[in-house]
């Protein structure tokens, strides 16, 4: 089984949430651990569960730094500690543009709506007010617009007719207690997972021109051209031949270029069973800090090797202009 993913989880309150995940991350067969609890209010009750369970914190009042140097010496203690993702968990602090970016796709939120409605503060009061039949909490990956990242998952709680806000934030929190360990156990595991992994090279894959899906040898493979005379540009891997990588297998230009980058990038690339004797190569998917646009890049030079004159043609001519 794959390490467990080290993650730091920054907090500004009670930390109920950070102490769900800590709990979890105890579990028989988890895949993330905390490895750092870090904060902007010295006293912050979730810093004194985390010491008491032997987890390292941090931390740092904001007063008196600007936001950037804020930022920049929770990240350091982040890295310090190996953290690979950043969690919040009721971190109820904007964060710089320049600190999201360094993080993009590393970094998630939990917040009481269920976004895109209620963004910011007094979730509760609003859905109320509004007389929503329900609100709830939902996972977003962070960007530099608060609260507007892609969700990953939402949990719903139901609104009775005499809820306080106190109230329902506290069922809310419950619910929260669930969702967060489980949504966060999942997207650390994507880059394992081969159905998340296949789903990412058939988006690519199907986005070329005149492409199809087409099984092969009972893995899923991507033509070019016609249902009835296309050509196999990719292939999906899942552990083949006893092989311990999901990988896509793409069409180099020779032999000597699939040997050398083998040789020279063995985390990247690996000669496949049979179909490395005739230049396809194995691009890895489940390897850490996978660069999708690489990925996408090789799909369509695979593409191009073997598509008809015709659909090149136009391509070449679109690339022009
Ligand atoms: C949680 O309800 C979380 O959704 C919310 O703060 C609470 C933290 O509770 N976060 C936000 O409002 C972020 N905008 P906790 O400290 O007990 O986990």
């Amino acid at each position: 089984m794959a390490e467990p993913a080290k993650i730091a989880v920054f907090i500004s309150g009670t930390g109920t949430n950070m102490a769900a995940l800590l709990y979890a991350s105890r579990l028989e067969g988890a895949p993330f651990e905390i490895v750092l609890v870090a904060s902007n209010v010295a006293d912050a009750g979730g810093l004194e569960l985390a010491r008491i369970e032997g987890i390292a914190t941090f931390a740092h009042p904001h007063k008196g730094h600007s936001r950037e140097d804020h930022d920049a010496a929770m990240e350091q203690a982040a890295k310090d500690a190996g953290a690979q993702f950043i969690v919040l968990a009721g971190y109820m602090r904007i964060l710089s543009e320049g600190f999201v970016r360094r993080w993009e796709g590393r970094i998630l939120n939990i917040h009481p709506s269920l976004l895109p409605k209620y963004k910011g503060l007094d979730t509760h009061a609003r859905a109320i007010a509004a007389g929503d039949s329900h609100c709830g909490a939902s996972v977003h990956l962070v960007t530099p617009e608060l609260d507007s990242g892609e969700v990953l998952a939402q949990a719903k709680v139901a609104i009775a007719s005499e809820d306080t806000p106190e109230g329902l934030a506290a069922r809310v929190k419950l619910a929260e207690h669930q969702l967060y360990p489980r949504a966060v156990a999942e997207y650390v595991s994507r880059g394992n997972d081969p159905e998340y992994l296949l789903a990412r090279v058939r988006e690519l894959a199907l986005a070329l021109p005149e492409t199809h899906e087409r099984e092969s040898h009972g893995s899923p493979g991507f033509r070019v051209g016609t249902e009835k005379s296309g050509k196999f540009f990719a292939h999906f891997n899942d552990q083949h031949h006893g092989s311990q990588h999901i990988a896509v297998l793409v069409k180099t230009g020779s032999m000597d270029e699939l040997l050398g980058l083998v040789e020279t990038q063995p985390d990247v690339y690996f000669k496949p069973a049979y179909y490395g004797a005739s230049g396809w190569i194995g691009v890895i998917l489940n390897r850490p800090g996978i660069d999708w646009d690489h990925v996408a890049q090789w799909l369509e030079r695979s593409w191009c090797a073997v598509a008809p004159a015709r659909l090149t043609k136009l391509r070449d001519a679109a690339d022009r202009f």
